[in-house]
């Protein structure tokens, strides 16, 4: 090493030291389950080695691991955080094991995040150091953008019922200064459509003559970090979902996960938006989410925007995801479970001693219900190792309580309906049960296969009671529009099939070792790794 290099290697480092450890660095609030944080460290060795350097730091014994997510760059397969499994038949879509476990990691894995970053492109270039800038992946399903100008001078909010308008900006409404690559723009429109693509957006992006802050353009500047998004229904689990799952995919394209950060939601019009599970945006901002009209009339500059993933993209997560059959179990769609608890305080209380958790959800609505639950409940109630629950999710139970009480369940057993959803929050080493599919044979048993949980569903028709054909408003007869009775020996047949299951999960008895036998606390997490 020649001085110089030495020298400008030790002004670096002190810069570093200055500007992350002179006032000690404050470990808290990355706020990351204790399990991600090896490979949070790899993808940001600045502050993997400031942990080196700084013998406070809560996290050494991390340091010498080489995990990684699986989309960084020289990650190897097996350093990745956790591989699916493919041990079912792929019904003709992979000619092999290795093609097959590859096309699962692309769809639905960590895979799916080294696609988009391998595909993000540079459409407008900054020219000096504080310019706009703006880079997008295919199609403009995420972009991020640097000095972003929205004009929303003529944008009236206030007047409009259409919550995703196509035609909110003319050119100059939206921009940056930059060298806009107008063709490379062009050429990602084959997306557009409100929640599957932020082309209808894009679509006008200006380069502009003027720098929008520093030649003051804007009424409004967003110095913190900021999300737009579009939204899913928020009154649907499912739904909604959807869109958290995508926001949390984003935040690893853009490997950042801090909280302080504005997240802004897209939606042209000022209708109401309901909103029932809420509370679970803590896990992502310190703030209230701010809805675009409250921007009605400004023009508003933004330092740092990331446009983020959808929920309805095209062979996206997990809307509308054809995913591929005999493989499951996601070690992104479990880092999102386990970083949503981990964040939102909802603690693994099991497993329980001698007893199998079982959370019944019980529907109050005029379709799609059991007829004889309380029949199954008290058969289940008969087997003592069995701890029963019967819930109902509604209103008065506020959503933190919901997910905790699903975390908390070894089996969940639902009828077909988005409340089982809840199957994301389970225990790696649970069943879910979808006690009657209805004819929808795909939605949840591809959640749980994201998810690595068993799934379960009825077997023999001949065992189960419709209530009649079912009154769809205008499709006529409809099995997900009627009730449901079930027969109780074949119930609790594979209700002892799922109890099986549990028991002898490694992952249920690895938890029940660390917690009843002599444990040494220390060590271990440092083995798991
Ligand atoms: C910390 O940094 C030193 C010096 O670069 C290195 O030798 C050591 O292996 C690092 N420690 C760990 C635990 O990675
Ligand atoms: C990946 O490995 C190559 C070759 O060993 C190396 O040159 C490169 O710097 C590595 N990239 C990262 C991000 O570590
Ligand atoms: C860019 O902005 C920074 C911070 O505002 C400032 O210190 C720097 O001088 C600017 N650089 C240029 C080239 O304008
Ligand atoms: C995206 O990542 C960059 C680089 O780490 C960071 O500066 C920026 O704040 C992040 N953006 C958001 C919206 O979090």
């Amino acid at each position: 090493m020649t001085w110089a290099c030495g020298m400008l290697l030790a002004i670096a480092m002190l810069l570093l030291y200055t500007v992350l450890g002179c006032y000690g660095y404050n470990w808290d609030q990355l706020k990351l389950h204790p399990e991600h944080i090896p490979f949070f460290f790899n993808s940001n060795p600045e502050i993997k080695l400031l942990c080196n350097q700084t013998e406070t730091c809560p996290y050494r014994w991390t340091l010498s691991t080489k995990k990684c997510w699986g989309y960084e760059e020289n990650c190897t397969v097996l350093d990745r955080m956790k591989t699916p499994e493919c041990d079912g038949d792929s019904h003709g879509w992979a000619a092999d094991r290795a093609s097959q476990l590859d096309m699962f990691w692309k769809q639905a894995d960590f895979g799916y995040v080294n696609e988009r970053l391998n595909e993000m492109k540079r459409l407008c270039t900054p020219n000096t150091q504080n310019d706009s800038s703006l880079e997008c992946v295919r199609y403009t399903r995420f972009c991020r953008g640097k000095n972003i100008y929205f004009d929303f001078k003529e944008a009236s909010f206030s007047q409009s019922r259409e919550r995703f308008r196509e035609d909110l900006f003319k050119a100059g409404q939206i921009g940056g200064h930059c060298t806009l690559d107008r063709e490379a723009l062009k050429a990602e429109g084959e997306h557009k459509s409100a929640l599957q693509s932020w082309f209808a957006e894009l679509e006008q992006f200006t380069p502009l003559p003027f720098h929008p802050i520093k030649d003051q353009h804007c009424d409004v500047i967003i110095d913190k970090p900021t999300y737009l998004m579009k939204l899913d229904a928020g009154v649907n689990l499912f739904h909604h979902f959807c869109d958290f799952i995508n926001l949390y995919i984003a935040q690893h394209v853009n490997n950042s996960f801090s909280t302080d950060v504005n997240i802004i939601m897209w939606d042209t019009s000022s209708m109401p938006y309901r909103d029932f599970f809420e509370d679970t945006w803590r896990a992502f901002t310190d703030y209230s989410v701010k809805p675009l009209s409250s921007y009605d009339g400004k023009r508003v500059c933004i330092k740092e925007v990331v446009f983020t993933l959808l929920p309805r993209m095209r062979y996206g997560l997990y809307y509308n995801m054809p995913l591929i059959p005999g493989c499951s179990g996601s070690g992104m769609v479990r880092a999102f479970s386990q970083h949503l608890m981990h964040r939102l305080h909802i603690s693994q209380e099991g497993p329980a001693k001698y007893s199998i958790r079982i959370t019944l959800l019980s529907r109050k609505t005029k379709y799609r219900n059991i007829l004889n639950q309380d029949e199954l409940v008290s058969a289940l109630k008969t087997v003592g190792e069995f701890e029963v629950k019967l819930v109902e999710y509604n209103l008065d139970m506020p959503f933190l309580e919901q997910m905790k009480i699903s975390h908390n369940s070894d089996i969940f057993i639902g009828i077909h309906g988005a409340g089982l959803t809840h199957l994301l929050f389970q225990p790696d080493w649970a069943v879910v049960f979808e006690i009657y599919n209805c004819e929808d044979e795909h939605c949840y048993l591809d959640l749980a296969r994201l998810r690595g949980i068993k799934y379960m569903t009825w077997e023999k028709k001949e065992k189960m009671v419709q209530e009649d054909e079912g009154h769809h408003p205008t499709l006529g007869a409809h099995s997900k529009f009627t009730n449901y009775a079930f027969d109780v020996s074949e119930f609790m047949r594979l209700m002892y099939k799922a109890a099986d299951y549990v028991r002898t999960h490694p992952g249920f008895i690895k938890a029940w070792r660390e917690k009843y036998e002599t444990r040494k606390e220390e060590t271990y997490m440092k083995e798991e790794l």
